[in-house]
């Protein structure tokens, strides 16, 4: 198996969602194959954990808080980076927030919220670092998409939504960016055990992966310029391969083998925080 060992050496990143699940993974990822990071989120308790395994793995690591549906906020944590990093080499728009619930219930307000931190968060990002990349004609921009931004599966409209746009905008922006020197990838992640579905139980064909193998995903792509990595790569791509033959036997395999998952009694993070 490919590690990629030290091949992020000299490399500065921030990292949306850094407090948590697949950010956090990301960061100490990134800082054991040798990149100073800057670590963006809203909770400093939880991002200072976060900077602490950094810093114990000899890795540079600044806090930034920031609310990514700020746009000041996300402008102000690129430019204190850049400031104490010395520079940006990459930047993970990572941080997303989660919400089960069938399409008849939701209520406009909830899917606004989740297009919001999703959709526009991301964007926030996208635009707060772009003319910086673009001045220095380099630079990776890497998003975790899901792969609910491939096949949607029930009961997720709301995040379902939020994560097809994301896809679309990232496919025509890294096309856009071809020959700038700025690269553009999209990690596609299946169910991870993080804190954002501990409410929700998969089924045993698709059990939750190790945040852990996103964050290789990621370093993959900023390394090797993968434009899209689908994790776990087999039944993602087979999932897809099936939704572009015909939906319906997509949407007989997500029904069959049970793929909407049930939701286990804990509470969800999205009410709790
Ligand atoms: N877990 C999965 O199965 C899975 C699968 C596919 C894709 N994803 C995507 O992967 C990304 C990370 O999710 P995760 O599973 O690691 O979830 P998580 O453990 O809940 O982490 C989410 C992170 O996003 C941050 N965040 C949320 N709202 C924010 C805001 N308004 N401003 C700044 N930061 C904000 C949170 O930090 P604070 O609360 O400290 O701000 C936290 O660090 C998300 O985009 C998610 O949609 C997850």
């Amino acid at each position: 198996m490919e590690t990629d060992m030290g091949k992020m050496e000299g490399i500065r990143a921030a990292i949306t969602g850094a407090s948590s699940g697949i950010g956090r993974a990301t960061a100490l990822r990134m800082a054991k194959e040798g990149a100073d990071l800057a670590l963006i989120a809203r909770n400093r308790e939880r991002l200072e954990e976060t900077a602490e395994a950094v810093r114990a793995l000899s890795r540079k690591a600044v806090v930034l808080e920031a609310d990514i549906t700020d746009p000041q906020q996300v402008r102000n944590a690129v430019d204190e980076a850049v400031r104490q990093l010395g520079g940006l080499d990459v930047f993970h728009c990572n941080a997303g927030i989660y919400l089960r619930c069938e399409a008849k219930d939701l209520r406009m307000d909830q899917i606004r919220k989740i297009m919001e931190v999703n959709y526009f968060g991301c964007l926030n990002c996208v635009y707060a670092v772009l003319p910086l990349f673009l001045d220095q004609k380099k630079g990776t921009i890497v998003t975790t998409c899901s792969m609910d931004g491939k096949k949607g599966v029930p009961p997720d409209a709301a995040y379902v939504g939020s994560k097809f746009a994301m896809n679309g905008f990232f496919q025509v922006l890294r096309q856009e960016l071809r020959g700038t020197g700025i690269h553009v990838a999209t990690i596609y992640p299946s169910r991870m055990d993080t804190p954002q579905i501990a409410h929700v139980d998969c089924p045993r064909i698709t059990p939750k992966g190790d945040p852990d193998l996103v964050a290789k995903a990621v370093i993959r792509a900023v390394v090797k310029k993968k434009k899209e990595l689908m994790v776990p790569g087999f039944s993602c791509h087979l999932l897809t391969w099936a939704d572009a033959i015909s939906p319906s036997l997509s949407d007989w395999l997500v029904r069959v083998n049970g793929l909407a998952g049930s939701e286990n009694g804990t509470a969800p993070i999205n009410e709790a925080r």
